[in-house]
């Protein structure tokens, strides 16, 4: 095609090789030209909107005034591909390649067991690998630094941060130096900590080979292009052009051009980092027809320093901002740069790194966002904004007015800003930041702040003050009001309660606010204040203190100190904010029998098979196959309403838009549109908002994701529309009869009982949020009407029947193929088969394949998540804490239709007695049917939210009791052989083994007793402890469930291949596998290869779920090469001396068959719930966690201090995976425990649709020290070499997390004389926590009258 006239060519590199484009759309993006065009699929898209760092690529360019090349992370998905001109691109596949050399970076990832599902592996390698470009040796704070932007969901972060401490200058070995039992501090690898019980003996610890990895040579890597330096050097001066359909992209050579163009088209926005631009626009398909990016105005980046400030061009990136700030900081009088001090600790919370390379001051100052943590300190720091058009410069103040505006107003038409000036601040005048997130890194705060006072010269009177807030309403806003009237007023407490009381007055949050969390916004606004208060109070008091530093007494030397209140000690807590820590810890598992052959890989800790290529971004995912000839993509058209008859959908207009192939309903349908109750494609009626009703099928992705938004559907609202769990009880809406268990006599029991007390406990849901989303190609072959499918599932034998019924062929000619799946989570057992059939319906309408790949929002809003529970309790127990009845009626939100829910809801009842004996017990679980998309199965499977109910039980009963809950919980757990509430007899022993060494690792009751010495201390810090046990049942409740088979091949060379019935997911089910077939065959794993899953191979799979994946298919997998070495054995015995090679081709002459077929006939299970009998489950797991943590009782954050956790894995099959497994089931339980909120809008709309709503554990949120212990071997003849399944289970643990803070909550409780709470609500969120924690300030808060607006957002649990 030629170019579209008058574009200019654009030049950049990527990997070292030259691009010149001229046919460039200014909308693509860098992502989409590095995947589609260039085939460079190892970038990876999770998000599309800058949150989770899986696109992460290095942007490098010339930096004529240094000579040198600058480096930098960016998210390739916010890059526009046309402003890349000059730059050099390396992604993942440029560092390194397994076909070539792989990077040290890149192996030592993998080698430190830091991949899993490996889908945000590439994103990580660059963020590790810039900023060893920027930084050989890095410190631990850099480390941190680099990493914050990147999420990852399966790994739990600890190997990451591992390998990249490897590169660091401060790094201590395992990072136990200096606690005394460093590994490389001691001969051999024995590490137990003090006090451990000794279990240890034939322990190990090193999960990180350090002595295996290569070294990293910083001047190998690749030289900066000369080409491009030369450029950079004698930049052309003239305006490029790039022009697509229906964007034009001009940037111009200087900065007459820029303003000539701006007064030209002054409606037209200025691209700087398109952070703000590229996310807001995306949403409402906006176009701006013009994009004019200022990059190449050199004028726009210029810092210059005056005697009254600093003046940074509003080209500047954030990040170079923060090296002026520091640069200047380090060498001004303290006195001058205290807005510059809080500019730069407002920057260091501030996105993640790739984005503050990115993101310019000005497009950040310009897009004024309500949410903005550097506009309010701008704001009171009295800044002002050089802006500059054809007409002359001015300069206009950032105040409350500008804060005010929206993006352009108070501009005149042509008006740009030229940079920013910062004046230094003034003797006496301190200045601050503030705020308050969900997650200590990476998140949009929920409310920010800037804090400026001057202090007459010689008293303590208020000269001049400035408030202002970010995150309350639509815009930031000052409290200019308020401030006037303190004018005068002395520095004391009584000034800071008339603050509150003012600023409370002036600055407004309105009930329905969006965003919501009103009383705790309104909370942080005074809270903020005090602690402004008690900072200045401690700088004035610093003045006098002796040896304090004289930077620090610069500003008040003359002053008459002895004016100033006493800071008093307790109140230092409350001054600064929780510090975020690279994690430390130990990980220690039993290490092999040294009898056991060195070739034989069981139980060894084996790196996953694909982990380097995960590193190298050559894993092959479902959406990095590349297109095939003629291929469309597909896009889902969704309801908007939550229980409606579809009136009509008219496709019309979506047809007629370019690209658009056809528009698919059901009507086109040829076989069965899923259930009665659950349709693939929606027919008359809607059930919720996000239900599928048609598909666009389109030429591209962009293509079929704009007609979705033309296809017109006409709705008339139906009734009864239910949301909430309780509104579902109200009006009886359940999905399926009650689940019922019961044994001894709970009624007379309660009348025996010293004590009965009621509580209720509030268990929010929570999103997969794999990093790959749901993804699917269908590819028809030509001739037979047969069909390839390539899914992303958990169940590939389930996507295979559901096309096949959908498409009315017998499933013989549908196969699906699985390589890898980037991550699932439960997420992708029942969802991927329905989008497959959809989009199977498309490629059989239009005889092309169809590629259906939902971006987040979709993801999120379409396919349900984890059941939300609300759960109430009763029990009656003896003062000596011993339980002696407990009745727990459990509800939970099904959504729409019945899907997982009655299943969860039985695994719910079966496991909610957890790990304790209770005589006199009644169990009772309905699921609820609302208007909201159907929950799903989840990790867990309904046990860590019922397992929540039963420990907030045991924890309100030692409450009661005045009791340490673990001696609650030791109290009544089981202790010896006996059964379940269902009658399945186990044995507690490895119960109680790890809970007592999970105990005497943590060493609890000193750990509590310094708490308890901290918190007398501390009325603004609380640290609390908490520790609990953990019975996992393994396994699906039903016989015909545990099932494997496998198929294995040896070809005559000696290779092996080998094949089952698992889904690689991440958890490394493929690594045991051939680890399995190593053993058994006594053939070293690298003659050994798995290609795919595929029901071609391996027919009638069942679900790779319920923590027995490894362990059935393993079976299956040994079957077979028995089978195998059966066949060879007269042959060996034969030729006892030949190798494994010389064997098989004597069995091949020998017409031996080299392949076998293996069969697990799998455990038996099975529940009569009737009776109310059964064995339902083939085994447990058991594990114990304990947790510290500090809360900030001010703004509700905390931090994890540390995390003790001793899990029974039996005889692991590979400790890393399993350690993997552990912790990183582990941090998604603090997730689902402590941050990760969804919230629906009062319509039943999903509000959190993305990175930057919902917030999954970052590596801020490991513990400081996380240590893991698998406990030693223990022995059992059913399961696979007597290894146990620990898939899941971890997740629960992530509880004690919960339960620490509720601790440490009640510590601050107890301070201020509140009762208890009865009431539990999870997740323990920053809001929940500092509303709990009440004090002066949640008392001076105007309450909101339930009802009298409607909500932004409604609860649902
Ligand atoms: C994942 C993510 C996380 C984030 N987290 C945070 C956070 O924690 N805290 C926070 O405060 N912010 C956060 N942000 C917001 C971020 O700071 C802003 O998006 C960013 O600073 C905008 O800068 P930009 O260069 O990308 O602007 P662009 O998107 O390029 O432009 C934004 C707007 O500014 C205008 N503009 C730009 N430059 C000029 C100029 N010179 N003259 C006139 N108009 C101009 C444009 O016309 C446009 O309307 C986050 C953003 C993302 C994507
Ligand atoms: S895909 Fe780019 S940051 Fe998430
Ligand atoms: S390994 Fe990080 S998301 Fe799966």
């Amino acid at each position: 095609m030629p170019p579209p006239p008058g574009s200019d060519e654009l030049v950049f590199f990527v990997n070292g090789r030259k691009v010149t484009e001229r046919d460039i759309d200014p909308e693509v993006t860098l992502l989409t030209f590095l995947r589609r065009n260039l085939g460079l699929t190892g970038t990876k898209s999770a998000c599309g909107g800058g949150g989770c760092g899986a696109c992460t690529v290095m942007l490098s360019r010339h930096d004529p005034a240094s000579g040198k090349p600058r480096h930098v992370s960016i998210p390739a998905c916010l890059v526009p591909l046309c402003s890349l001109h000059g730059a050099a691109i390396t992604t993942v596949e440029g560092v390194g390649s397994i076909r070539t050399r792989v990077h040290p970076v890149q192996e030592r990832i993998a080698r430190s067991h830091g991949t899993q599902c490996g889908f945000c592996t590439p994103g990580m390698v660059m963020s590790l690998y810039t900023l060893l470009r920027n930084h050989p040796q890095p410190s631990e704070e850099q480390l941190a630094d680099a990493l914050a932007g990147n999420l990852c969901r399966c790994t739990g972060y600890r190997p990451i941060l591992e390998s990249g401490r490897t590169f660091c200058s401060d790094s201590h070995g395992c990072g136990q130096s200096g606690a005394g039992w460093c590994c490389l501090d001691r001969p051999g690898d024995d590490s137990s900590p003090p006090g451990s019980s000794g279990l240890q003996a034939h322990v190990c610890s090193e999960l990180l080979p350090k002595a295996e990895f290569q070294p990293w040579d910083p001047s190998q890597e690749p030289i900066f292009p000369p080409e491009l330096t030369r450029m950079a050097e004698s930049p052309e001066r003239r305006s490029l052009t790039f022009r697509g359909d229906r964007v034009t992209w001009v940037s111009p050579g200087g900065l007459r051009e820029l303003l000539e163009l701006k007064a030209q088209h002054p409606e037209a926005p200025l691209v700087l980092g398109n952070t703000a631009l590229g996310p807001a626009s995306k949403p409402h398909g906006r176009v701006h027809p013009l994009l004019i990016s200022p990059a190449r105005v050199p004028e726009l980046s210029a810092v210059t320093e005056s005697r009254d400030g600093l003046t940074i061009g509003a080209g500047c990136s954030l990040a170079q901002l923060q090296d002026v700030l520091a640069k200047s900081i380090s060498e001004l009088p303290e006195e001058k740069t205290q807005t510059l001090r809080a500019l730069a600790t407002a920057l260091r919370k501030l996105a993640g790194q790739q984005v503050r390379n990115l993101a310019s001051l000005g497009g950040h100052v310009m897009s004024r966002q309500s949410s903005s943590d550097l506009n309010p300190i701008l704001a009171v720091g009295r800044a002002a904004l050089h802006l500059l058009s054809e007409g002359g410069a001015r300069l206009m103040p950032l105040d409350e007015l500008f804060l005010a505006g929206t993006a352009s107003a108070g501009l005149r038409p042509g008006e740009i800003l030229e940079s920013v000036h910062v004046p230094y601040s003034r003797k006496r005048e301190f200045v601050s930041g503030f705020r308050q997130a969900q997650a200590p890194q990476n998140a949009m705060p929920h409310v920010s702040a800037g804090m400026r006072v001057l202090l007459a010269e010689g008293t303590n009177a208020i000269e001049d003050l400035s408030i202002a807030y970010g995150g309350l309403g639509a815009t930031a806003v000052m409290a200019p009001r308020s401030c006037q009237q303190l004018l005068g007023k002395p520095w004391t407490e009584e000034t800071l309660d008339e603050a509150c009381r003012l600023v409370l007055g002036e600055v407004a949050i309105p009930g329905p606010a969006p965003g919501g969390r009103v009383e705790f916004r309104r909370t942080l606004l005074v809270s903020f204040l005090f602690r402004f208060y008690l900072q200045v109070l401690r700088e004035l008091r610093r003045g006098r203190a002796p040896g304090a530093p004289s930077t620090l007494s610069v500003s008040v030397q003359h002053w008459d100190i002895w004016r100033y209140p006493r800071l008093p000690d307790q109140s230092l807590g409350a001054l600064e904010d929780l510090p975020v820590t690279v994690p430390q810890g130990m990980q220690t598992y039993q290490r092999v029998d040294p009898q056991q052959p060195s070739q034989d890989p069981v139980g060894r800790p084996v790196m996953h098979l694909s982990g380097l290529k995960h590193a190298t971004g050559e894993a092959v995912f479902c959406d990095d196959l590349p297109r095939v000839d003629r291929e469309l993509s597909m896009a889902l058209v969704t309801s908007t309403r939550p229980h409606a008859r579809i009136v009509s959908v008219d496709p019309a207009e979506a047809l007629r838009l370019p690209g658009v192939a056809d528009v698919i309903t059901a009507k086109d349908i040829p076989g069965t549109n899923g259930t009665e109750d659950d349709r693939l494609l929606a027919v008359d009626e809607v059930l919720c908002v996000g239900q599928v009703i048609c598909a666009v099928v389109a030429e591209t992705d962009e293509q079929a994701k704009r007609a979705t938004e033309r296809v017109r559907v006409t709705y008339e609202d139906l009734e009864p529309v239910v949301f909430s769990i309780q509104d579902a009880m109200r009006q009886n809406s359940f999905l399926c009869p009650e689940k019922k268990l019961e044994q001894g006599n709970v009624e007379e029991a309660f009348e025996k009982a010293d004590r009965v007390i009621e509580g209720e406990v509030h268990v929010g849901g929570q999103e997969h949020f794999y990093m790959e989303t749901q993804r699917v190609l269908v590819i028809p072959k030509a001739g037979d009407g047969e069909l390839d499918i390539y899914a992303s599932t958990q169940d590939p034998a389930h996507v295979q029947k559901t096309v096949s019924l959908t498409l009315n062929v017998p499933h013989n000619q549908v196969t699906c193929h699985v390589k890898r799946v980037g991550g699932g989570f439960g997420g992708k057992v029942g969802k991927p088969a329905a989008l497959g059939a959809i989009a199977a319906v498309g490629a059989i309408k239009t005889g092309r394949a169809v590629r259906l790949v939902l971006d987040r929002e979709d993801d999120m809003l379409i396919t349900g998540g984890r059941h939300p529970l609300f759960g109430k309790y009763k029990v009656g127990f003896k003062d000596s804490g011993r339980i002696k009845a407990l009745d727990i009626e459990c509800y939970i939100n099904g959504g729409c239709t019945l899907g997982d829910s009655e299943l969860v809801t039985e695994f719910l009842i079966l496991k909610l007695e957890n790990a304790y004996k209770i005589r006199n017990l009644r169990f009772r679980g309905r699921a609820c049917r609302t208007n909201l998309p159907s929950n799903t199965a989840f990790r867990g499977f309904g046990f860590p939210q019922g397992a929540l109910v039963t420990e907030a039980c045991i924890t309100a009963v030692a409450a009661k009791c005045g009791l340490p809950p673990e001696k609650v919980r030791e109290k009544n757990m089981y202790k010896t052989v006996d059964k379940t509430i269902y009658k399945q007899a186990f044995s507690p022993e490895p119960l109680r083994q790890c809970w007592a060494e999970c105990l005497e690792r943590a060493d609890l009751p000193g750990r509590r007793a310094r708490a308890d010495a901290f918190n007398q201390q501390n009325p603004w810090r609380k640290r609390g402890v908490a520790a609990v046990p953990m019975k996992f049942s393994v396994g699906f409740a039903a016989t015909s469930y545990h099932q494997a088979a496998a198929l294995v091949h040896v070809y005559t060379d000696g290779s092996v291949l080998v094949a089952h019935g698992g889904s690689e997911l991440g958890q490394g089910i493929h690594t045991k596998m051939l680890q399995v077939a190593s053993r058994e065959l006594r053939v070293p794993m690298s003659r050994l290869h798995t290609q795919e899953t595929s029901t071609a191979t391996v027919p009638n799979t069942v679900a790779t779920a319920a923590s027995i994946g490894a362990d059935a298919n393993g079976k299956a997998v040994q079957n077979a090469c028995q089978t195998l070495l059966k066949r060879l054995e007269p042959i060996i015995k034969k030729n006892a001396e030949g190798t494994w090679e010389d064997w098989i081709e004597a069995a091949f002459e020998q017409r031996i068959s080299l392949s076998a077929t293996g069969y697990f006939r799998g455990y038996k299970a099975f529940m009569d719930w009737e009776k109310g009998e059964g064995e339902p489950f083939p085994y447990y797991v058991f594990g114990a966690a304990c947790s510290e943590v500090e809360i900030d009782c001010l703004t509700g954050a905390h931090r994890k201090l540390r995390t003790d956790i001793v899990m029974d894995a039996g005889c692991s099959l590979n400790p890393a995976l399993d350690v993997g497994q552990v912790e990183g089931a582990f941090l998604q339980g603090a997730g689902l425990y402590t941050s990760e909120e969804l919230h629906y809008s009062p319509e039943g709309a999903l509000l959190s649709r993305g990175p930057a709503e919902y917030k999954i554990p970052t590596a801020a949120d490991v513990p400081e020290e996380l240590n893991v212990t698998l406990l030693p071997s223990s022995q059992t003849q059913l399961t696979l070499y007597s290894s146990k399944g620990l898939g899941e289970s971890g997740m629960f643990l992530g509880s004690s997390v919960f339960f620490a803070i509720s601790d440490a909550v009640t510590a601050a409780r107890r301070d201020r004389g509140l009762a208890e709470d009865c009431t539990v609500r999870s997740p323990a969120t920053p809001e929940r926590v500092r509303m709990a924690c009440q004090d002066r300030f949640t008392e001076m808060i105007p309450r909101e009258d339930p009802g009298t607006a409607k909500p932004w957002s409604i609860p649902i649990a």
